[in-house]
């Protein structure tokens, strides 16, 4: 059964050190690709209107979603427990001409280096429940957040193969955390999430559920791991995954919730 362990920063800090150079190649295969897409897509109209607003990506790694933010003029800050995947974000920031637009900064999103309500809005896609508060706290009253939850069902799901008995618990509320590649999780319905956010003072303005959809859907791997793809059928799976992050009564079939919050 999978017990509960304290996490390991360091650990944490060592793997994407060592996964730094390959994380983006991931996002360049049709997988990828359209899991950005549907991720974008959703971010796109929670943006704030205002262009001088003060975004932070915790946990940006690679810059994935900082880079196209700064194009669209917005000021960002990214941080980041691993130095590996900041310097690829810096290289990929250099190249495009609009480091000035971001500050970047080394640090774990559990103990944040900024002064209570410091952004406009916040990023943290990355499974961080525990983070939650300290994302709250640096998040501006009127502001707004989306982060990434680990999902309870689809949890379970996959835990079931190997270890049926963790599984089981999980899926029963008697277990809360899940382990990936030694990282520790807290895994959530988006029913918990709604009332884990609530009770910290943010109206919760929608759940959405995104990650994984490509594994249950019958789509070839060949398919799935290609880098040159039919632009009519990536259109179209992409379209189908938009509307199924959104369907309320498949919520736990995706590996993340996207919560959307405002800080009242
Ligand atoms: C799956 S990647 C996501 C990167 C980026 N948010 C994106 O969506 O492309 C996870 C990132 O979280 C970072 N990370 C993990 N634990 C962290 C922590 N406690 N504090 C800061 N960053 C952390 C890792 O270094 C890695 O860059």
């Amino acid at each position: 059964m999978a017990e509960d362990r304290p996490k390991d920063i360091e650990r944490v800090r060592k793997r994407w050190n060592e996964h730094a150079n390959r994380y983006d190649g991931w996002y360049e295969r049709f997988e990828g690709a359209v899991e950005h897409y549907v991720e974008w897509e959703l971010l796109k109209g929670r943006l704030p209107q205002n262009r001088d607003a003060k975004i932070l990506d915790a946990a940006g790694g690679t810059g994935r979603i900082t880079l196209p933010l700064a194009k669209m003029g917005y000021s960002v800050t990214l941080c980041d427990i691993s130095t590996g995947m900041i310097n690829v974000a810096k290289q990929k920031l250099i190249k495009e001409r609009i480091s000035d637009k971001v500050k970047i900064l080394e640090c774990d999103v559990g103990d944040l280096p900024f002064p209570d309500e410091s952004f406009d809005f916040i990023l943290c896609w990355d499974g961080m429940i525990e983070a939650a508060n300290e994302l709250i706290r640096v998040t501006k009253r009127g502001g707004k957040i989306s982060i990434f939850l680990m999902n309870r069902c689809r949890e379970a799901i996959d835990l079931l193969p190997e270890d049926p008995a963790s599984a089981l618990a999980l899926i029963k509320s008697r277990l809360d955390y899940i382990y990936h590649d030694e990282e520790k999780h807290r895994a959530v319905t988006a029913e918990d999430a709604r009332k884990l956010f609530e009770a910290e003072g943010i109206r919760v303005i929608d759940i959405y559920a995104v990650c994984g959809w490509l594994n249950v859907l019958p789509i070839p791997e060949k398919v799935r791991e290609s880098r040159n793809w039919d632009e009519k059928f990536f259109r179209q799976v992409a379209e189908m995954l938009l509307r199924l992050s959104k369907e309320p009564s498949v919520k736990g079939m995706s590996r993340h919730l996207v919560l959307y919050g405002e800080r009242i």
